[in-house]
């Protein structure tokens, strides 16, 4: 990865050349005063959500930089279990220059993980739980195994956010729960299914995504997906660019 890709730019609504870390979080900054979701995702040109069956082939370093400079912005990083298994999610810890950073901002060091699943198919002893610097919360719907949310309840805080008859969660719900908890900013790193439930559900605020400079063709997923279409329309607040990748960030209208 040459250097020269992971130069960002802004270029609207300021133009600013060669952005430092202050300068993206600026571009990224928070509007202030109310709780906020955000959705962070990465899709080639054609719209096409992963490659290979991850996202990770679509980003590249530039990407990579902004995608954990908007985890430090956030009380909480919202995440499916699809993506967990799919991405081989680890515990989620922020290096000690970005935990410094929060903590000069108000934040506590390390965000909370909060996990979104149905099944409950997450292993108690997997790092995601067990090497986690915070204690993560698991969403899940009332339909779920009491066995799975018992053994998980020895490692992750087990919140039933749905409907009575409903194995899945009600966004508004899981929303409401993370306030009440003070977790106010919420970083979401999708995937698909769960921006596609928390979209149609009104309980998504901001779209941050990156744009690859790549047509992938093939049957990749998009990177928003539910049973219903859900049009919505989106405001433009911000653009920045590394190279032939764009960054948009779109709030709902
Ligand atoms: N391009 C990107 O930026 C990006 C970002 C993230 C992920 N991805 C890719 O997306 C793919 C994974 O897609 P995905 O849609 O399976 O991921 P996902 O949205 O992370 O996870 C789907 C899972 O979340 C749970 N879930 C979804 N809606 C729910 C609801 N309403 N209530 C309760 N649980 C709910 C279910 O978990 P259980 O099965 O445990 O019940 C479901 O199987 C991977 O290939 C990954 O690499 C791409």
């Amino acid at each position: 990865m040459s250097t020269e890709r992971t130069v960002v730019d802004r270029l609207w609504p300021e133009v600013a050349a060669a952005l430092d870390d202050a300068g993206i979080l600026a571009a990224y900054a928070p509007e202030p005063g109310a709780p906020w979701l955000r959705m962070n995702f990465v899709t080639s040109l054609d719209g096409a959500a992963t490659r290979d069956g991850r996202s990770g082939g679509l980003g590249d370093a530039a990407d990579r930089r902004i995608f954990e400079l908007l985890r430090r912005q956030a009380d909480a990083v919202l995440i499916g279990a699809g993506t967990v298994r799919d991405e081989g999610y680890g515990a989620m810890r922020l290096s000690p220059e970005a935990a410094a950073w929060r903590t000069t901002a108000g934040l506590a060091p390390q965000p909370v993980l909060a996990l979104v699943s149905r099944g409950l198919d997450l292993d108690p002893r997997s790092p995601v739980f067990a090497d986690a610097p915070v204690r993560p919360i698991v969403y899940t719907g009332a339909g779920s195994s009491a066995t799975r949310r018992d053994a998980l309840g020895a490692v992750a805080d087990v919140v039933v956010a749905g409907a009575e008859g409903d194995d899945g969660v009600d966004p508004a719900r899981v929303r409401r729960h993370l306030e009440t908890r003070g977790l106010l900013g919420v970083h979401a790193e999708g995937g698909p299914s769960i921006f596609g439930a928390f979209h149609a559900a009104g309980a998504v605020d901001e779209l941050c995504l990156t744009i690859a400079p790549t047509v992938e063709a093939g049957r990749a997923p998009r990177i928003a997906t539910s049973p219903e279409a859900a049009p919505a329309g989106m405001r433009l607040v911000g653009l920045l660019r590394a190279g032939d990748e764009l960054f948009v960030r779109y709030r709902r209208a």
